[in-house]
């Protein structure tokens, strides 16, 4: 994986048909994505319910480039071996899931992924300066984890001020929950290269008829890129 702060587009396969999963990530790829989000949800750290590793495992084969996976689930450090195992490129675990992120984070790095750290809409940036050397990508959510198609929530400040205190680490900012054309410029312009979205891909196409899935890549690829300019 090298690092790049190009604009990535991260479909978030929460959107996707859930029984058709192997051919949904090939189709997103073949149509643009840059990475393959996925999005596992335990129904205690939040309230919905996604599916564990096995699934992680069986769409592996099915993408070629970076899976990306966000775990909503606490505890995460029993869990971490078997995402791992499941093909995982990233691990991105949640700030607020358990008393010890930093064990986590240097979990993850044992296995020899890369680490990422999520934090929701309500957690500032305390702390997370501590752990930059230990982690590969910040994952600020800008919707509550737990539901795709949600209201975006507008968090230019704290993407700036997670931009200034990255510096020229290579670190992703990667951001999740309610990107379209509309608010990715907004969070581009931030400071973020990473743009994990899930209706404003999947919506009006299907692996079979897949065109619109490149159609919305590219309407959200071209609004982060015009407007982004050279300040990153
Ligand atoms: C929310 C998930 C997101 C979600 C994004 O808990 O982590 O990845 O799928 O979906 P949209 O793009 O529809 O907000
Ligand atoms: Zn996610």
């Amino acid at each position: 994986m090298r690092f790049s702060r190009q604009i990535k587009i991260a479909p978030s396969i929460l959107a996707a048909d859930f029984a058709n999963f192997g051919a949904e990530c090939r189709a997103v790829e073949a149509e643009g994505a840059d990475w393959i989000h996925v999005d596992v949800m335990d129904g205690h750290f939040v309230p919905n319910i996604t599916f564990g590793p096995a699934t992680c495992a069986a769409i592996r084969p099915h993408i070629r480039g970076i899976m990306d996976v966000h775990l909503m689930i606490a505890p995460v450090d029993p869990y971490i071996e078997a995402f791992a195992q499941a093909g995982a490129d990233i691990i991105t675990a949640h700030l607020e899931a358990g008393p010890h992120i930093h064990r986590t984070l240097q979990a993850i790095r044992a296995t020899g992924k890369k680490a990422g750290l999520a934090l929701n809409p309500g957690t500032g940036l305390d702390g997370v300066e501590t752990m930059l050397d230990m982690i590969d990508l910040v994952c600020v959510m800008t919707v509550n984890p737990g539901f795709g198609g949600q209201k975006f929530l507008d968090l230019s400040a704290k993407v700036r001020a997670l931009r200034n205190l990255i510096g020229d680490r290579p670190i992703h900012i990667e951001i999740d929950g309610g990107i379209t054309p509309e608010t990715a410029p907004v969070m581009a312009r931030a400071g973020a290269d990473v743009l994990v979205a899930g209706s404003a891909v999947f919506k009006g196409g299907s692996a079979a008829a897949p065109e619109a899935y490149g159609q919305n890549i590219r309407a959200i690829r071209n609004a982060a890129d015009l407007t982004r300019g050279q300040i990153v």
